[in-house]
């Protein structure tokens, strides 16, 4: 029998119920601390009960919760990568340990009252120790009670079997992973589940949360209480379960690429070129679906969560052309995946005409910046002949300043016999970064020369950038007369003075700090042209304009933030910067104020 996600759903609400836990519904993508933009594991949430606090239902709990995580949002299009899915997670708040959590896997696992897995097919790792914390002999003894051969347990290091969020900081402890076995053949004589063949599949990770780094770079404390935290991924366990050769095989995902195929008239087959744009349409959508659906609502916008959203649905679009399908079509997908889920996730039903309408308005916003790339298209296009090639340089404008994708080029191109140099477009791609990277100009101290490591290095070009992004709120909060008076940047953090008559008010600093994160989250392009002084003062960059007459200077931008005289060098994105936070602001001298601060 097809185990589906609803049928996943409900063993795992059954079997959790059965152990006495609490379900915590309701589960919002967007985080409530503002601390990161979405939710990326189960346990996200839960963060202050890990660190000792009551949770109203209790010690145990358990939920299924839809999590999104962008960093891999160009892997998806392969066979399992996905920006959201559902993370199936149960928790022991300083209830029990490791002994009733690895007896509970295992019999979730292989009883067949609920996934009855063979056991054969199962293998676990657990940590082996470092100079902090000990080797887990204990899990690997518990596994062995349940049934685990001894040759099925594998000791790994923290860099395998140590979970903590990303960034560090926070709960964080040991973990047992739980592998199945594809059954394919052994990639070597040592195949196991470290091995990435894809013979062995994680399915399931128990984490020990019993410490806590309380922030970066501090040492690592034992939490007051001994937690348990556990996640598994429900496209995952589906897929291998019934042997699928590709998580967009799940279940939920019938229906949506049934309509593609229908309205492409493409068959979904990872043998054709078709494949990947299957995936990212059904992954895209059912994303935007959930972040336009969710309690807590997310529309398409330039900043922060509402960025995403739009280049979620942005690429979706791109990949329905590539298909044949015409963009405003997505919406049929998007009500596929709202008759599936509403079941489950109440707020759709309220909202169904809400997620279609905010699509549909996105969907048409994008196609009119396209015609506007089009137009430019056609004027280089009309000086061609069939035959005739767009140099690389070219195809590079278009993309870059258009935000026209390379394959619509070569699509456009195609059908008036005119050739793309797309060689020519990775050249000036590549050196367009690298020109973003290579200034290691002496203008400024804490150069990337005095850099030590490569860490180092791409620590101060973030907070170069960041510095250039802070001066630009500051002259949009406190006003035009702030000007820089010195900077000095160190890998860990910048130090910026600047003319100001008063002492900023927490409001201020508050409004800067949130203004340099909107502009990371925007995750704007940062670019740099060199021109003379008087153009780049003509050209309004703002900056220190004492060099010398008819010198050439770098003015760097960053999309329409900002615009700065400097030597760089810089990220190549905002999105590059992390979390930027306020540490200090103190006078420097009369009429100069100094503020301290980090990329967290
Ligand atoms: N927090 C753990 C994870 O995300 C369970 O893998």
């Amino acid at each position: 029998m097809e185990l589906t996600s609803k049928i996943l759903m409900r063993k795992w609400r059954e079997f959790w119920l059965s152990k006495n836990h609490k379900e915590i519904k309701g589960a919002s993508l967007i985080p409530s601390d503002n601390s990161v933009l979405f939710t990326t594991a189960g346990m996200q949430p839960l963060i202050p009960y890990l660190m000792g606090e009551a949770h109203p239902l209790g010690k145990r709990l358990f939920d299924i919760q839809p999590c999104l995580r962008t960093n891999d949002i160009d892997e998806v299009g392969d066979n399992r990568h996905h920006t959201m899915f559902f993370m199936l997670g149960n928790w022991s708040v300083g209830d029990y340990f490791k002994k009733e959590a690895i007896s509970w896997s295992w019999e979730y696992l292989t009883d067949p009252k609920w996934l009855g897995i063979d056991p054969i097919r199962l293998a676990v790792t657990v940590f082996e120790g470092d100079e902090k914390v000990a080797r887990d002999e204990v899990s690997a003894e518990l596994w062995q009670k349940c049934g685990m051969p001894k040759e099925r347990i594998y000791f790994c290091p923290k860099g395998d079997n140590w979970w903590e969020i990303g960034g560090g900081v926070g709960p964080c402890g040991p973990d047992t992973e739980i592998f199945y076995d594809t059954g394919k053949p052994a990639c070597c004589e040592t195949c196991g589940p470290q091995c990435d063949c894809g013979k062995w599949v994680e399915i399931w990770n128990n984490v020990f949360m019993e410490y806590n780094v309380p922030s970066a770079g501090a040492q690592l404390e034992k939490l007051p209480q001994q937690n348990v935290d556990t996640g598994m991924g429900l496209e995952r366990i589906e897929c291998v379960l019934n042997g699928y050769d590709s998580t967009f095989r799940d279940d939920c995902f019938k229906k949506p690429i049934e309509i593609l195929q229908n309205l492409s008239g493409k068959t979904f087959d990872f043998a054709n070129e078709y494949g990947k744009y299957f995936c990212i349409i059904s992954d895209h959508i059912r994303a935007s679906v959930f972040l336009l659906g969710d309690v807590q609502p997310t529309t398409p916008s330039n900043v922060g969560q509402g960025y995403i959203l739009r280049r979620l649905i942005r690429r979706a679009v791109n990949c329905a052309r590539k298909l044949g399908i015409e963009p405003k079509m997505l919406t049929q997908v998007a009500d596929a995946y709202i008759q599936y889920y509403k079941e489950d996730f109440e707020n759709f039903a309220k909202v169904e005409k809400f997620i279609l309408d905010e699509l549909t308005a996105e969907v048409e916003k994008f196609e009119r910046a396209i015609e506007g790339g089009i137009k430019e298209f056609n004027s280089i296009a009309s000086k061609l002949n069939s035959g005739d090639t767009i140099d690389g340089k070219t195809a590079f404008r278009l993309f870059d300043t258009f935000g026209f994708p390379l394959d619509l080029t070569l699509d456009l191109a195609e059908e008036r016999g005119i050739l793309v140099d797309k060689i020519g477009f990775e050249e000036a791609f590549k050196q367009h970064q690298q020109k973003s990277r290579d200034n290691s100009g002496a203008m400024f101290k804490g150069g990337v020369a005095e850099a030590q490591s490569e860490e180092e290095k791409i620590n101060l070009r973030r907070l170069h950038s960041a510095t250039h992004l802070m001066l630009a709120s500051l002259r949009k909060i406190v006003g035009d007369t702030v000007e820089q008076r010195g900077s000095n940047i160190t890998p860990e953090r910048l130090r910026y003075d600047f003319t100001c008559d008063h002492k900023l008010s927490a409001e201020e600093l508050k409004a800067v700090e949130d203004m340099v994160n909107e502009q990371i989250a925007r995750d704007l392009p940062i670019t740099f042209e060199e021109m003379s002084i008087d153009d780049a003062r003509a050209s309004g960059a703002i900056g220190i304009f004492d060099s010398k007459y008819g010198e050439v200077v770098k003015v760097y931008t960053m999309g329409d933030f900002s615009k700065e005289i400097c030597g760089g060098p810089h990220a190549e994105r905002t999105g590059e910067l992390g979390h930027f936070r306020i540490q200090k602001e103190e006078s420097s001298s009369s009429g100069v104020r100094r503020i301290k601060a980090v990329l967290e």
